[in-house]
């Protein structure tokens, strides 16, 4: 698997000593973290064929089977605090979205914050997981990826068959995952070097990706269920939300679901 990747990458891309290929893990995030705490460097990466616990946001799993999906962690150190770098998982997901217009020819939106999707169906999800010092500078951030990449519709599990998609199915054409995941760490490798200068222009972008604005949308938090228009999403990667009688709120947690996405109506 890494010597068909590197064939893909540019011989002297900064992160090709430092890949790491599992046949089966039980979640790269997990692995990652551990390897961090090892001191393992800034751009290590971690790629599985399959996971066994593959882990997405809200506790909630994330369905990896061998040979099917990319399964994808890298270890960044910004080198900052903790409060620059809120946008992190909006920066990871336009840059995303890039890598795969890149390898597949076509542009997926992001359903606020980390989900890609196309159409109303979800293509991959982000999570993002940082450690941090006592003083509250970033010690590491973990970006965990998961794209799925060549399953067919029976591939997925019965419970989620009718929301999700892979890039095979929405191109009707097989996608190397060695160039997709090629495509997925030059525009990492990117991303990490604008994180901290480029947050304006990362932030337009993601407004431009991100399909939930304008939107009907509900706001689920642990003790209660809200209505409201998405508006805006503010520098920090917040969701600016219009309830109904018209006060706007920053919305920076919970689950947010979209009208008519997702099965949402
Ligand atoms: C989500 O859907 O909420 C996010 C899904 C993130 C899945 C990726 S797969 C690689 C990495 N390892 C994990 O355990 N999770 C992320």
């Amino acid at each position: 698997m890494i010597d068909a990747l590197l064939t893909y990458l540019p011989s002297d891309f900064p992160w090709k000593d430092r890949i790491h290929y599992f046949d089966t893990i039980d979640s790269t995030n997990t692995r990652a973290k551990e390897l961090a705490a090892q001191s393992a460097p800034h751009g290590t990466v971690l790629l599985a064929d399959r996971q066994t616990g593959g882990r997405g946001r809200m506790g909630r799993s994330f369905h990896s089977p061998a040979g099917k999906g990319i399964y994808l962690s890298v270890i960044l150190r910004p080198g900052c605090h903790a409060s620059q770098l809120m946008h992190l998982t909006c920066a990871a997901g336009t840059a995303m979205c890039d890598a795969v217009e890149k390898a597949a020819g076509l542009r997926p939106g992001i359903k606020w914050t980390n989900d890609l999707v196309v159409g109303s169906r979800k293509l991959g999800g982000i999570l993002t997981e940082l450690s941090l010092n006592p003083d509250g500078t970033v010690a590491c951030a973990v970006v965990g990826i998961g794209i799925n990449c060549s399953h067919a519709a029976e591939d997925f599990p019965e419970d989620i068959r009718s929301i999700a998609t892979s890039l095979h199915m929405v191109s009707g054409s097989e996608i190397s995952r060695e160039q997709m995941i090629a495509a997925m760490l030059e525009s990492l490798e990117a991303m990490s070097r604008e994180l901290l200068t480029g947050k304006e222009a990362i932030m337009a972008q993601y407004r431009t990706d991100c399909v939930t604005l304008g939107r009907q949308i509900s706001v689920v938090t642990a003790d209660r269920v809200r209505h409201g228009i998405a508006r805006d999403i503010d520098q920090d990667g917040g969701l600016i939300v219009e309830f109904p009688d018209g006060h706007l709120e920053a919305v920076s947690s919970g689950e947010v679901s979209i009208r008519g996405m997702y099965g949402y109506i």
